[in-house]
């Protein structure tokens, strides 16, 4: 299990990264969160001003700034140089702005070989939209998460209380349902299934038995 490369893709809140963090703890591999790193290029552009149409400037802060991740009790922390920006990349700024960002071919460039360059080192789980087409499209699982738009606006209206984050329910499943149809129909590697990805549909299904229905596939390789 140590050298294997599992994708794990799909549309918002489908509960991809928080079974893609169970599967690396329990395979002891690395856990790659691919939209942390589109969201860490989103929070610098809005930073500094920057749109969608200067990409080359987006990606020299990232080059000057890179993004890293670090472990505390309470998860995962990302990083862009030094400043910790683990909560920052999960506000609606960020949230709303980031499927612009994501469709800059440049962009997608640069993130892609960084990602790349990472899974080089071992087994891994990455999560994300493109990771079976794009990213690993060679990977030896794929697993593509599905989830109805109420479910996965529930789920996300539920962390965000428990985060503080101030939400309403109705305008999160429309920016759920925004996002999803940004992301499916961008020109660069739109978030579709790779035809050799399994899918999986978490509706009304626990995280434990999506956990261990991937771990049993990956057995099985
Ligand atoms: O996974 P998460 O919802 O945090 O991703 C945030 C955004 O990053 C997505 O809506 C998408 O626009 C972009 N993304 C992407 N490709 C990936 C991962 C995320 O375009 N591999």
């Amino acid at each position: 299990m140590k050298n294997i490369r599992i994708a794990i893709d799909g549309p918002a809140s489908s509960g991809k990264s928080t079974v893609a963090k169970l599967i690396a703890k329990d395979f002891d591999i690395i856990y790659l969160d691919t939209g942390a790193m589109y969201r860490v290029a989103t929070y610098i552009a809005l930073c500094n001003g920057l749109d969608d149409s200067d990409g080359a400037g987006i990606i020299r802060l990232l080059k000057e700034n890179p993004i890293a991740f670090g472990h505390s009790p309470e998860g995962q922390l990302v990083y862009t140089g030094e400043v910790d920006v683990t909560h920052a990349i999960r506000q609606n700024d960020v949230t709303n702005a980031v499927s612009k960002i994501s469709a800059v071919p440049e962009i997608r460039a640069y993130l892609v070989d960084v990602q790349r360059e990472i899974a080089s080192h071992g087994g891994i789980v990455m999560d994300g939209r493109d990771i079976g087409t794009v990213v690993l499209p060679d990977a030896e699982l794929k697993i593509f998460l599905v989830a109805s738009v109420e479910e996965r606006a529930q789920r996300r209206y539920k962390e965000n209380l428990q985060k503080g984050i101030d939400t309403d329910y109705d305008l999160l499943k429309f920016e759920i349902s925004e996002r999803d149809r940004k992301d499916s129909t961008r020109q660069v590697s739109p978030l579709k299934q790779a035809s050799d990805a399994i899918l999986i549909d978490t509706t009304g299904i626990s995280i434990a038995e999506v956990v261990s229905t991937i771990e049993d596939y990956a057995r099985k390789i």
